[in-house]
């Protein structure tokens, strides 16, 4: 069925369970990481999308337990959005072409030609912040 999906461009990442877990303010991202079951393990995430946010954001859960936030349009395209891969700290395009990101935003396959925007997320306690500036 992934490859129905990549025909239709569909992302395989759900929108948050608890869309009550994340707000937007200002410039910044805040999540909930106890509404936020997504996030709980690596290479799970969230996908972050209206309540007044400039862009969409994909975040991820990497590897190594970091939390990493991601522009989340394919470079090629640039409407496509992205899916960890799971047992990487890579992304997908959810298209047939299927660009890959590396954990900096680089492209390492597929016809995308830039970087995705890498955002740092900062963790605090039960929280998560994200800055767009
Ligand atoms: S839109 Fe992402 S690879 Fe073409």
């Amino acid at each position: 069925m992934i490859w129905f999906k990549r025909f239709l461009g569909i992302s395989s990442t759900p929108a948050p369970k608890d869309h009550a877990c994340w707000k937007f303010s200002g410039y910044t991202i805040e999540i909930d990481l106890q509404r936020a079951p997504e996030l709980a393990q690596p290479g799970g995430a969230l996908r972050l999308e209206e309540k007044g946010l400039p862009q969409r954001m994909l975040v991820v859960r990497l590897a190594n337990g970091n939390v990493r936030a991601f522009h989340n349009r394919c470079s090629h395209m640039r409407s496509r959005r992205l899916d960890p891969i799971p047992g990487t700290n890579h992304l997908c395009c959810c298209s047939r072409q299927g660009s890959r990101f590396d954990e900096n935003g680089k492209v390492i396959k597929g016809p995308a030609h830039s970087p995705i925007a890498v955002y740092d997320v900062e963790v605090s306690g039960a929280k998560a912040f994200i800055s767009l500036r």
